[in-house]
Formats: C-alpha cells, sequence, structure tokens
C-alpha cells in the first residue's frame, strides 16, 4: 500500500452512511477521502441523518447531500442512479446490520443500497454495530454474501462499543478504510469495473468535445433545433477527464449537467461552434465532433420577434460543414488531430462510410437514431464504429457512457504512438463557463 497523500486523486467516491451512532466517524472519513484528492459524493440513509446532519457532510465535501431515493436532478435525472454511474468506487461506512441485511438481498429501500445496485463500481463495506448483533448468523451470513457480490469488507474492530459491551463491532479506524478504498480501487474484484477502464492513459492529451444541438435563430425567440440533449458529449467529457485528459466542451443546446472539471464554452449557434473548433483544434490532440450540428438556418433573421400575423416563409441556406472543415485545418497540423465524427442516420447505416470518407475522420460513430436504446434523450445507444479501410464494427446496446469508454480506448490507441502536448500535465480544473441558453421555443 503506498503512503498517504494523494492517492484518490480524480476519483469520485461515494461515502454512504448508515444509521449508526458511528457515523460521526464518516465526517472524519470524508476529511481523509478528500485529503487523498477524492471528489465525494455523500449518501446518508434517513437515519445517518438522525446522528449527524447533512450540512456537516454538505460543508466538508461541497456538495449536497443525497438521502432521498426519489430526488431528481434539475435536469430531471434520478440523483442517485446519475451518481452511481460516475462513481470510481463507493464506502459504505458505517455500515448497520439492517443495512447489510438490505443489501445483501437487493431491497433498494435506500439511497445507498439503491446506488450500489445501479453501479458497477467496487464497494467497499465498514460494519459497525453490537457485538451480539455482529455475531448473529443471520449478520455472517449477510456479511458473506456481500463478499460473494465482491464487495470488500473492513472488519469491525474489539473494543468498548456504544452499548456498553466490549467485543467486535467497533468501526475501523478511517485511516485503515482509506487503505481498502485505495486498494479496492486499485485491483478492483471482478464483476467491478475498473475506475477508468485503462487507468490515466489520456493524461497530457487535450481533447475538444462538442455537445447537444446548434440552434440557428430566427428571430430573437425562436430557432431551429433539434432534439439532441447533449448526453453523448457529456459522458465523452467525462470518460476523458476520468483518464487525465484536459477536456473544453463545445456546447452547444444542451439539457443535460456537464462535468465541472471540463473547461464549457459555449457554442450555440453553428457559426459559433465553428469559430470554437477552428480557433482550439491547433491545440488538441482530439476532436470529438459529438454535438448534432444544424445543416441549415434561416437566410436572415430577424431583428425583431415576428408577429404571428407575419406569415413568415423561412428561407434556409446550408450552414458550414465545420468537420470537413476542420479536416482540411488539421491536414496543415502536426501531428494532425485526431478526428471524431457522429453519424446520426434514420432506417440504414448505408450512408455513413462514405460520410467518414468525405469528412476524412479517423473514426465515425455511427448509430440509426430510430432504434429503440439509441439516439436522443436515452442513457443508451447500439452504435456502429468506422474506420478507414476497416469492416464497419457493429457494438451491442450498451450504456452511453460505455460507449464513451470504448471510443477512447480507440482514441487512445491511435494517440499512443504521439507524444503528449503536455506529458507533465495534471487535469485541469477550470470553472464552467456560464451558459446562456437561448430561448426554448422551438418552432
Ligand atoms: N457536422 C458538422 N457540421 C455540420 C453538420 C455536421 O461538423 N454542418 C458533424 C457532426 O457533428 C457529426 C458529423 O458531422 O460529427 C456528421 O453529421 P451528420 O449530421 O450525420 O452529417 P451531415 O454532414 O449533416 O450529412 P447528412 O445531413 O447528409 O446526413
Amino acid at each position: 500500500m503506498s503512503a498517504p497523500g494523494a492517492r484518490l486523486a480524480g476519483r469520485t467516491i461515494l461515502l454512504g452512511a448508515t444509521g449508526s451512532i458511528a457515523a460521526y466517524k464518516a465526517v472524519d472519513l470524508l476529511r481523509r477521502l478528500t485529503g487523498e484528492g477524492a471528489e465525494v459524493q455523500v449518501l446518508l440513509t434517513r437515519s445517518a441523518a438522525a446522528f449527524v446532519g447533512p450540512l456537516t457532510f454538505e460543508t466538508l465535501s461541497g456538495r449536497p447531500v443525497l438521502s432521498d431515493p426519489l430526488e431528481l436532478l434539475p435536469d430531471r435525472r434520478i440523483a442517485h442512479i446519475v451518481a452511481a454511474r460516475e462513481a470510481d468506487g463507493i464506502v459504505v461506512a458505517p455500515a448497520t446490520a439492517h443495512w447489510m441485511a438490505a443489501m445483501a438481498s437487493g431491497l433498494a429501500g435506500d439511497v445507498i443500497t439503491a446506488a450500489c445496485l445501479a453501479s458497477t463500481a467496487p464497494v467497499v463495506v465498514a460494519p459497525a454495530m453490537d457485538a451480539g448483533m455482529y455475531a448473529h448468523p443471520a449478520t455472517s451470513a449477510n456479511v458473506a454474501r456481500l463478499r460473494s457480490f465482491g464487495y470488500r469488507i473492513v472488519d469491525p474492530e474489539t473494543g468498548p462499543l456504544a452499548s456498553g459491551l466490549v467485543g467486535p463491532g467497533r468501526l475501523a479506524e478511517p485511516a485503515s478504510i482509506v487503505d481498502a478504498v485505495v486498494s479496492a480501487l486499485a485491483d478492483p474484484p471482478s464483476g467491478t469495473r475498473r475506475s477508468s477502464p485503462a487507468g490515466r492513459d489520456l493524461a497530457g492529451r487535450r481533447i475538444v468535445v462538442s455537445a447537444g444541438g446548434t440552434a440557428e435563430p430566427i428571430d430573437p425567440v425562436r430557432f431551429i433545433g433539434n432534439r439532441s440533449t447533449g448526453l453523448m458529449g457529456a459522458e465523452i467529457a467525462r470518460a476523458a477527464l476520468d483518464r487525465g485528459a484536459e477536456v473544453t466542451i463545445l456546447a452547444g443546446n444542451v439539457s443535460v449537467a456537464l462535468p465541472s472539471a471540463a473547461r464549457v464554452v459555449s457554442a450555440p449557434t453553428t457559426a459559433d461552434m465553428r469559430d470554437a473548433v477552428l480557433a482550439l483544434l491547433p491545440g488538441a490532440d482530439v476532436l470529438v465532433m459529438a454535438a448534432a450540428v444544424a445543416d441549415f438556418r434561416p437566410r436572415r433573421a430577424s431583428a425583431t420577434k415576428l408577429p404571428r400575423d407575419a406569415a413568415p416563409v423561412l428561407e434556409l441556406e446550408p450552414t458550414e460543414d465545420i468537420l470537413a472543415e476542420a479536416s482540411g485545418v488539421a491536414d496543415g497540423l502536426t501531428p494532425r488531430p485526431v478526428l471524431v465524427g457522429f453519424a446520426a442516420e434514420t432506417g440504414s447505416l448505408d450512408r455513413a462510410a462514405a460520410k467518414a470518407r468525405r469528412k476524412r475522420v479517423d473514426l465515425l460513430v455511427a448509430n440509426d437514431v430510430l432504434e429503440p436504446g439509441a439516439g436522443f434523450g436515452v442513457e443508451t445507444n447500439r452504435v456502429t464504429l468506422i474506420a478507414p479501410d476497416a469492416a464497419p464494427e457493429p457494438w451491442p446496446l450498451m450504456s452511453k457512457r460505455e460507449v464513451a469508454d470504448r471510443l477512447l480506448d480507440r482514441i487512445a490507441a491511435l494517440l499512443a504512438p504521439r507524444a503528449p502536448h503536455n506529458p507533465a500535465a495534471e487535469r485541469v480544473l477550470a470553472p464552467n463557463v456560464a451558459l446562456s441558453p437561448p430561448a426554448r421555443e422551438d418552432v
């Protein structure tokens, strides 16, 4: 085990505390996890919140505590599911006999069991309870069942207990729990995923990802838009950050949360996005055009709101093909940045290979947005990867995060022979640039 320091830098850990008197020790654990560089999201059961108030955890973690399994984020996604997907590891400390029984049975009645069920990240459980409860065969069976899930159990210590008895049941020392978390992330049990499938293989790489749909103004209120939410681009950004990349998101019209560790540049129209892409490409290792860019825009946007009785007929003109233009610019750069396009097709992917050739991309991710589970506003995608001179590779239905991870495996392989721009670079934490979403009245 390496010495304490920044052993969890760049990792997101869910810290779940359940209703034991030892819940106060979760505060110390939180401080130690953040001291190791982790971003910590605290989850409290209702009874844990009766022992230690959420305010303490919120102040120390800098994030709102989750304690209601029904809680939604402002973008209407389910908070604990999003947390579960983002987590590199989960630690439940203290874990009561009741919580372990619920978890062993897969009962998702509280926010921590629900998050554990929804996550494939390694889980560390540190029980704390009265010695008699710990010794009961029911508890032993539940602990054994949790171990069979691949969960790492940090055995409780022997000592004076809140009941006045002396015996095994005291929560392990927070330092030992942190060590268990570090070790679980470094060597995850089979069946759980690594915190990042390939470690920090994108450290020092600069990745520009466009996300969301562009919006072409008709007048100051209305625009021509599309159904893209930005989720695929956000997941690529998140996955790239997890692998150590410096990430800039060019945000069109997005309706999902963007990772706070990315630099976000607002690019509401195709023209804005083109300018941003061409400005950033020379310093980038990779451009991923996940945005749904409008192909047409009104030839003239009205400076004032069009009245209903104007009965306008919109004259449209084609927009710039940003990716094709970026390809031309990339030809003059050494090394040529890796260019990745997306192609949203309907009904068949027959046009995708020709599109990849026309735009001269290194990789094209094509999907049929009419297929169930693929396309706009859903958490999953079924894509086919197209690379020049290779047969199209259909990938199975998977979450957008998994598509992002797999795509980054391919991008990392293309980058591997090249030196990073800035080999010493650590992740640059830049605050989100405030986004000014255009008016959301579609036509
Ligand atoms: N794209 C772009 N600029 C545009 C349109 C699309 O850079 N004006 C990018 C998209 O971000 C995507 C890729 O090109 O990465 C393919 O987009 P798609 O809409 O599928 O292709 P189009 O060029 O628009 O072709 P078509 O409308 O004929 O399908």
